[in-house]
């Protein structure tokens, strides 16, 4: 049967079967009914996961779905690696919350097409560092401005902004994927521009201010140092702000291979320094950087799960040692609890 996970559908697309609640049995769409977004919003908030769809395969050519389909995967399995969808998973309660809200706003999000046909022209530049590198700064941004308690609306243009930050390296192509080579002085001029071709790009296509003065301002530093125009503290807007924050640590993490706990630790040097110290603390406060269950080796040489984020910050989470230093399974495994022992440290994550 032509069976279609909700993500992967768009609006045109026309019901071929009565979608039913499994809860109330009342039916929710008609069969013959033709999808707007209204309806596939509903169908996510009714967390239904799949429906029947007439001539699915004519509707799915499009790369722009492609890309669509692709782009909701990976950043909802960033989602559940940041907010896994188990309340007790979380750091912290607000956070799990946070996360059953923006999913149907990312829907929305990538239902834009001008988004998409932007992202798409950044992901023939085929880098896939880079390209994890927007998903993941998309996500952490909306997590962080729901977790501010950011309405509806401002979350929709943070989650634009966001994942189409670095939309201005498209005219630059030439500065993507360097592997972490150092760039002349000429390079690092013509980088310094993308934030500014960035913020012309969104407003030709007709988007938001607010979408594109995030993009123009996610380069600014909250001590006047960044650029391109060098403004200070809450004169850089706040979407902008919360970019800054998680740009700079998902650029760590995930392009220069840092630890996230000295990722975390250098975003905690820069609070109210180069970042807004608010900012930093609703992130250090609510997400797990070593998620429940991640698998992990220790300083000693040992191996083991992370069992608890809770307790403790996250970066010094609860963990199960199961294999010794020579990699040996441990007869009897033993549980250290790495806020208690300061010596020792996750120093990778498997
Ligand atoms: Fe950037």
């Amino acid at each position: 049967m032509d069976r279609v996970p909700v993500r992967e559908l768009r609006p045109g697309m026309v019901v071929k079967e009565d979608v039913v609640c499994p809860r109330t049995k009342t039916t929710l769409v008609k069969a013959g009914v033709t999808l707007n977004e209204a309806i596939i919003m509903s169908l996510v908030k009714r967390s239904i996961l799949s429906i029947a769809i007439s001539d699915r395969y004519t509707l799915m050519l499009n790369p722009i779905d492609s890309l669509r389909k692709k782009l909701l995967q990976m950043a909802e399995e960033r989602m559940a690696l940041y907010a896994p969808n188990d309340r007790g998973a979380n750091l912290s309660d607000e956070v799990y919350d946070v996360s059953r809200r923006i999913l149907p706003i990312m829907h929305q999000i990538f239902a834009n097409e001008d988004l998409l046909s932007l992202l798409m022209e950044l992901r023939v530049l085929d880098n896939d560092d880079f390209y994890n590198h927007i998903v993941n700064t998309g996500v952490l941004s909306l997590l962080i401005g729901g977790l501010m308690n950011f309405s509806d609306e401002d979350l929709y243009c943070l989650g634009m902004g966001a994942f189409l930050h670095d939309v201005g390296l498209r005219e630059m192509p030439f500065l993507i994927g360097g592997g972490g080579q150092e760039l002349s002085n000429y390079q690092k001029a013509q980088f310094a521009e993308h934030s500014r071709y960035g913020y012309y790009i969104l407003k030709e296509m007709g988007m938001p201010e607010a979408v594109a003065d995030i993009v123009l301002n996610h380069h600014e530093r909250w001590d006047g140092s960044g650029y391109p125009h060098g403004k200070k503290g809450k004169d850089i807007p706040l979407g902008s702000r919360i970019l800054a924050v998680v740009e700079e640590y998902d650029t760590m993490v995930n392009m220069e291979g840092k630890l996230p706990k000295e990722a975390l630790e250098r975003l905690m040097e820069g609070k109210n320094v180069y970042f807004d110290g608010k900012i930093v603390d609703v992130f250090w406060n609510n997400i797990a950087v070593y998620p429940l269950g991640s698998l992990v080796s220790l300083s000693t040489g040992e191996t083991g799960v992370v069992i608890n984020v809770r307790k403790n910050s996250g970066i010094k989470p609860i963990v199960k040692v199961y294999f010794n230093r020579v990699n040996r399974p441990m007869k009897q495994p033993k549980v250290i609890d790495l806020a208690e022992n300061s010596d020792i440290f996750i120093k990778k994550i498997l």
